[in-house]
């Protein structure tokens, strides 16, 4: 290894350190932000260190150059405007669209790295034909599963687990079809064949992700955008880049981790998810109250009363809240009960929302006090310290049916909110919440339910709170 290399080996390692130190400070709401500027610090380091490798090998030509800048330069202006103006609660299709684009470049990279390299080898079986393989098979399974995730969750795809007859059988036939195609290629150097794994991987993504619940689509996001880092990582085998090889395992491993805390917090494993087709998203049924089940409201004046002269409010946030886009609302309410010396804390469930975290991004993005917020764990002991729960736009992970089997969140750790003294739902309705059952927790006779969308209802008891004397 010359010099030159060498150095550009140990540049490519800088970038590969500031992924890991990045993705470190990410743990906490504190950090990430500085973490998300080292991450793309590397990256940066990753690609002017790349182009100065392009430029001093001379591998690419005139019109290769044209390509690749202007390539880059639509690239970058796409994915900043999409990331610029995209709404919080619309944050999963973008992902899952930035999952595609992973997935497919990837593949992309082991074509025509096959084309270049091996295929032109005649025959000769190259060493990195597994890599290409498992490359253009993860990727390709990753760009068109992610476009039907991205589309039902946008709506363009039906959102419902769509039933194909046969769906089983055909996944069966293209697997073999792909593996049977791949297994050639090991020992025959072929693009046909090469071709033929890509358009059975193809197909299988799509065939994969239509029987699957819209609700679910933020575990089959996470699940492949691990597949986008493994393909990645392939990538970096089949080109011998080592940046691409690190980034890509630690989005891998990541986005592994990731997938089963989310099945974990919801208590349920993977292949449920994939196989079960269960939840359509959000209900708008109204939930059928039966027997001697009450349900008391609560209107603004008397909320306030009840907050403003509290020692201790825990308040619940949940999917209605980020719908609703009530998050500076809520953080001007709580300021104002603190002013009043009310101490305010957040409970934070970790499937709250559609995607991992949503809560705490939410929260930060208006200013909430990292020491306010507070995970599951820490915060259950304290409810029942607390004079007043305030659950806004959160149902499922509030809801005791959770602790008895036989119902779909059976076994789901919820926040354990009916510990309150006293609790104020804030909603539109009596609907129900992802898991499309009723919340025993609306007829619990500690609680008061204040139908409304959250914004209104959090800007109103704020008002209320403001009218208050002493
Ligand atoms: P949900 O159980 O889905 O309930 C949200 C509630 O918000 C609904 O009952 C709805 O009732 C209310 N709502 C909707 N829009 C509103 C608005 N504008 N104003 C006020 N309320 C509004 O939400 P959750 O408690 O946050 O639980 C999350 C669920 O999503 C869990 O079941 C979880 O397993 C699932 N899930 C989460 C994730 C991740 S990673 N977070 C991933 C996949 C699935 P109304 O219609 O009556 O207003």
């Amino acid at each position: 290894m010359n010099t030159f290399t060498t150095n550009i080996q140990l540049i490519y390692i800088l970038a590969a350190a500031c992924f890991v130190i990045g993705l470190h400070l990410m743990n906490s709401p504190a950090t990430a932000r500085r973490g998300n500027q080292v991450s793309t610090a590397g990256m940066i380091i990753a690609v002017v260190i790349t182009l100065v490798l392009l430029i001093h090998d001379g591998t690419v030509t005139g019109v290769g150059w044209t390509v690749l800048i202007v390539g880059a330069l639509l690239g970058s202006a796409v994915g900043l405007q999409a990331a610029r103006t995209v709404q919080m609660t619309a944050m999963p299709q973008l992902v899952s669209m930035f999952n595609a684009v992973g997935g497919g470049a990837a593949a992309l990279v082991a074509v025509s790295g096959y084309i270049t390299g091996e295929s032109a080898r005649g025959g000769v079986l190259g060493t990195t034909t597994v890599f290409t393989v498992l490359d253009v098979i993860i990727g390709s399974v990753t760009f068109t599963g992610s476009l039907i995730a991205a589309g039902k969750l946008q709506g363009i795809v039906d959102s419902s687990p769509v039933v194909i007859k046969g769906g089983r059988a055909i996944n069966a036939a293209l697997a073999v079809v792909a593996v049977g195609s791949a297994a050639f290629m090991l020992t025959t150097a072929s693009l046909p064949a090469l071709l033929i794994v890509v358009l059975a991987a193809l197909a299988f993504g799509v065939l994969m992700v239509l029987p699957i619940g819209g609700a679910d689509m933020p575990v089959v996001i996470s699940l492949l955008n691990a597949f986008t880092g493994t393909a990645v990582a392939m990538a970096g085998f089949v080109i011998n880049n080592w940046a691409l090889i690190i980034a890509g395992a630690l989005v891998g491993a990541s986005g592994g981790i990731l997938t089963k805390l989310m099945a974990d917090a919801m208590n349920r494993s993977l292949a449920n998810i994939i196989l079960g087709g269960f939840g359509t998203g959000d209900t708008a049924v109204a939930a059928v109250v039966t027997g001697d089940a009450q349900i008391r409201s609560i209107a603004a004046d008397d909320a306030a009363i009840q907050l403003a002269y509290a020692s201790k409010v825990i308040i619940v946030p949940g999917y209605g809240l980020a719908a609703a886009q009530a998050q500076h609302g809520v953080a001007e309410l709580a300021a104002l009960l603190e002013d009043r010396g009310v101490e305010v804390s957040y409970a934070i469930h970790p499937v709250a929302g559609r995607m991992p975290g949503h809560m705490n991004v939410l929260l930060a993005e208006a200013n909430v006090p990292y020491p306010q917020l507070k995970e599951m764990d820490e915060i259950n002991p304290e409810f029942g310290r607390a004079d007043v729960a305030l659950v806004i736009g959160a149902n499922d992970v509030t809801n005791p049916a959770a602790r008895r089997p036989g119902t779909a969140i059976s076994g789901m750790p919820i926040l354990d909110v009916d510990q309150a003294k006293s609790i104020i739902v804030v909603k539109r309705s009596m609907g129900h919440g992802y898991a499309g059952i009723d919340n025993e927790l609306y007829t619990n006779p500690k609680t008061s339910m204040y139908f409304a969308d959250a914004k209104k209802a959090v800007a109103e008891m704020t008002a209320a709170v403001k009218t208050l004397v002493g």
